[in-house]
């Protein structure tokens, strides 16, 4: 698609009397947007000249709220107005055919967008934008910006791009109401990061099914080491990600840092199972976060939540294939973790590694407290129910008695099949867990795997609200007797 490809047929002579024609009519911008919208096989409705000029005026039509208004509406005819927001990035060059590099012509529609409180940068649909490593990063961009994204940014294939290495693609820093919306795709071209040596260790025993350790990934290709994520939000507030598809992403597909206010929904992420590393939502020094109406397939996590994260809800997800949905690890080589409040509800998990997880390592200290897990339908899950105190990535890790404590655990209605074992509870010997509640459990195992496992668990307290099936005899019922008093640099 090329720009004025319907002026075939029109003489140049006529064009040029039509431009100078519609252009002595300086206050008449409402028609001058008409004609160049017919010209255009994009839903571009600005000029280049046109979006520098009316950059600075303020917005009409977005005006600060903190709901950004939908996608712009189709050309009416004499309202223009609001369109002095709207930052195409085919009015800065952009050329979307999939192979010319417009990383340049994106920064540049940033640059105008920052500058406009409740603008829109724009990335038209049915254009294929190639595009580099970039940051989208305020502090001094205005408030309430969208980006609306309905044609696909695909990331760069080749080694070049990538330096010796970075850690995202595409990144949106400090900035206050940001909103990534539309029906458009992030393709992260990841395939050539997920090649790895085949590394299992058959003497881990029931750990076979915890794989996934980063240390001993060997790139096939000549990839950097370091693998980015697609798409990642740091240190902003009311961060907003709707509609969008994220695929294919070198690593994580969508990861928030440092933010508040966030909320994920109706989104698609879409990875093979086998794609290493590959997590879907990553969550990290984040509060008041939800994520609900997606659909999550990756070769990692599902969602991923680790220390610094408050006020999490998760609901109405689809997850697998994946790992599940995991906090942690926490508390790797003697950190302290803190984690609260997190709810995951009306989840379905379709052959997925784990089900609902909580990891940490030993030596770590900090808390995990307020967890509920609720309404989780599983189907050919290997482990539903886990928490692993002694998460190891190597055959072995050293014992140590620190540990993050883990309480206010429950799980409701975890529902469906598992192919390897249903419960597995292996809390710290010297803070063991409390208040673990399980209710309404009904776990069955498919019926054509033979090697299957009993409920495991160690050093868990807590109760049973409702007979299980199948019956957990192990978890141990009220308070540990020597329930330690947690040093004050355990507490969060
Ligand atoms: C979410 O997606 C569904 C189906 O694509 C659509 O009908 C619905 O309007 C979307 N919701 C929002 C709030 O965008
Ligand atoms: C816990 O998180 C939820 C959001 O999931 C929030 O509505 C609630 O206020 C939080 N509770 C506390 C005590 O902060
Ligand atoms: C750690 O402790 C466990 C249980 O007490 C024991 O079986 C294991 O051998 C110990 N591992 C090391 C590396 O000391």
């Amino acid at each position: 698609m090329k720009r004025g490809f319907s002026l075939k047929g029109l003489s140049l002579t006529l064009v040029i009397v039509f431009l100078i024609w519609f252009s002595s009519f300086d206050s008449c911008n409402a028609r001058r947007g008409k004609h160049w919208r017919q010209n255009r096989a994009a839903s571009s409705s600005l000029s280049k000249k046109k979006a520098k000029n009316n950059g600075g005026h303020g917005s009409k039509s977005h005006g600060g709220s903190k709901s950004p208004s939908p996608a712009p509406a189709p050309p009416k005819k004499g309202h223009t107005d609001s369109d002095s927001t709207v930052f195409n990035v085919i009015d800065f060059g952009a050329k979307g055919d999939g192979a010319t590099d417009d990383t340049k012509a994106f920064q540049a529609a940033w640059a105008a967008a920052c500058k406009v409180e409740a603008s829109t940068m724009m990335v038209p649909s049915k254009f294929k934008f190639f595009v580099g490593p970039i940051s989208f990063s305020g502090p001094y961009c205005q408030q309430n910006i969208v980006f609306q994204l309905d044609g696909t940014i695909i990331a760069p294939s080749n080694t070049k791009a990538w330096g010796s290495g970075l850690y995202q693609w595409l990144e949106f820093t400090k900035l206050r109401g940001i909103t990534i919306q539309g029906s458009g795709i992030i393709e992260g071209q990841g395939s050539g990061w997920w090649s790895h040596a085949e590394s299992e260790d058959p003497a881990k025993g029931w750990k076979d099914w915890d794989l996934g350790d980063p240390a001993r990934v060997e790139l096939s290709s000549n990839m950097p080491s370091i693998k980015p994520t697609a798409l990642r939000f740091y240190g902003s507030l009311d961060v907003t990600v709707k509609g969008i598809t994220i695929q294919n992403s070198p690593q994580c597909h969508l990861k928030f840092d440092n933010c508040q206010a966030v909320e994920v929904f109706n989104v698609t992420i879409s990875s093979p199972g086998d794609s290493l590393n590959t997590d879907g939502i990553h969550l990290q020094n984040s509060r008041d976060v939800s994520i609900h109406n997606s659909n999550l397939a990756c070769g990692d996590d599902c969602v991923s939540i680790q220390t610094g994260c408050a006020n999490v809800y998760i609901h109405n997800v689809n997850c697998g294939p994946g790992h599940g949905i995991s906090i942690g690890g926490l508390g790797k080589d003697n950190t302290k973790a803190c984690v609260s409040n997190i709810t995951v509800r009306d989840v379905m998990m379709h052959n997925t590694m784990n089900g609902v997880r909580i990891k940490t390592w030993q030596g770590g200290s900090g808390s995990v407290q307020g967890i509920q897990f609720s309404n989780i339908q599983v189907s050919e899950v290997q482990v539903p129910i886990i928490i692993d105190q002694f998460y190891c990535d190597r055959s072995t890790c050293k014992n140590q008695s620190s540990a993050v404590a883990l309480s206010g655990i429950s799980y409701e209605r975890i529902k469906g099949t598992y192919t390897v074992k249903p419960v597995h509870l292996a809390c710290s010997d010297n803070l063991p867990c409390t208040d673990v509640t399980l209710t309404n459990i009904d776990l069955t195992p498919m019926q054509e795997r033979y090697h299957l496992y009993e409920p495991f668990c160690w050093q868990s307290f807590g109760e049973l609200r409702t007979p299980t099936v199948p019956p957990i005899n192990c978890l141990q019922m009220g308070k540990p007797l020597s329930n330690r008093i947690q040093s004050s640099l355990d507490s969060c």
